[in-house]
């Protein structure tokens, strides 16, 4: 009897460890690869780095609906002289040469049926910061999906804050 209790904890404890591996595994915050390794961390935090505002290159996220990834010749704007023997800089240039756009992965969007309404322009004027619902972006190699911005977690701060939780401010 002993015996039967024991294997059947040890049971459990290998069905609830392996339960956490693949949460690992498949539960990790997205982290697409981009068409040119641009780092945030290396443009906006490191020491001795251009330490660049998210607004220098995000200019409409107080403006509009979208913050807007930065044109590329926004990058070429010093990257035409500066780190040129880089290979990544190399790629970005030669995008530009030939008038294209990277194809940036997108890390945050919503499913296309919610028809879910967004805009930056209210939230940056009332306070809330890039970080909040971002996460640090500024201290990241390559651009994580670190916020679950699910509806219900629109719905709880506006909650919080006294903003309208009714169906048409976020679906139109
Ligand atoms: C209140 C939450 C919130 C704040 C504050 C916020 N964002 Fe966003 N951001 C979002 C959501 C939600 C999306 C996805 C919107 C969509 O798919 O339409 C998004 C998308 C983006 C995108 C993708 C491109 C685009 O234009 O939509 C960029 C870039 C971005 N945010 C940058 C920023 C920057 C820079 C700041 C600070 C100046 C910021 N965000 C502040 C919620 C926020
Ligand atoms: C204000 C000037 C400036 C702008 C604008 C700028 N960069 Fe940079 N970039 C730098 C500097 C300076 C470095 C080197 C930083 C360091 O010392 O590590 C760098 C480094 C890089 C590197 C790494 C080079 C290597 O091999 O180490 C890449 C890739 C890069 N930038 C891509 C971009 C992209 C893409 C954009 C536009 C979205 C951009 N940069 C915009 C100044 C800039
Ligand atoms: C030198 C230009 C530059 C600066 C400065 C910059 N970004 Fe970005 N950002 C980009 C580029 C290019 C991309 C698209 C490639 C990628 O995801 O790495 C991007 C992507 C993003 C995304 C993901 C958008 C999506 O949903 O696909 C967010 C969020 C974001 N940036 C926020 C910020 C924040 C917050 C700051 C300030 C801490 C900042 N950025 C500073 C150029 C910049
Ligand atoms: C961290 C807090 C916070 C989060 C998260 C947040 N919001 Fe908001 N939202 C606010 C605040 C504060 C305002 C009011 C700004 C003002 O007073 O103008 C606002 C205003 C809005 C407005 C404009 C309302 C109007 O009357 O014009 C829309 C639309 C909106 N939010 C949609 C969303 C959506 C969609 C999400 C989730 C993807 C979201 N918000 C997540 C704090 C938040
Ligand atoms: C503050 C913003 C906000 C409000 C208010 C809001 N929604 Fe949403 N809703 C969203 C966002 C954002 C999504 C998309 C989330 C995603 O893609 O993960 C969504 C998704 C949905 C979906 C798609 C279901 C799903 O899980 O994909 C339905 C249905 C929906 N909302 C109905 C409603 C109804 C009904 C109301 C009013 C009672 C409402 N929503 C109020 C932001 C909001």
């Amino acid at each position: 009897m002993k015996r039967l209790a024991k294997a059947l904890i040890l049971l459990i404890a290998v069905i609830i460890v392996s339960g956490f591996v693949l949460m690992d595994v498949f539960g990790k915050p997205e982290a697409p690869v981009q068409p040119v390794e641009y780092s945030h961390w290396q443009h906006v935090t490191k020491e001795d780095g251009p330490r660049l505002e998210c607004t220098f290159c995000h200019e409409h996220a107080d403006k509009s609906a979208h913050a807007t990834i930065p044109n590329i010749s926004t990058c070429m704007l010093c990257h035409e002289s500066i780190q040129t023997e880089s290979a990544e800089v190399q790629k970005l240039a030669a995008f530009a040469s030939r008038g294209e756009q990277p194809a940036w992965v997108r890390v945050y969007w919503f499913e296309r049926e919610a028809n879910a309404y967004f805009t930056h322009k209210p939230h940056i004027r009332a306070g809330v910061s890039c970080q909040e619902c971002h996460g640090d972006i500024g201290s990241m190699q390559r651009v994580r999906r670190e916020v679950n911005q699910s509806m219900s977690w629109c719905i709880d701060c506006h909650a919080q804050k006294n903003v309208s939780n009714d169906c048409y401010v976020c679906h139109r």
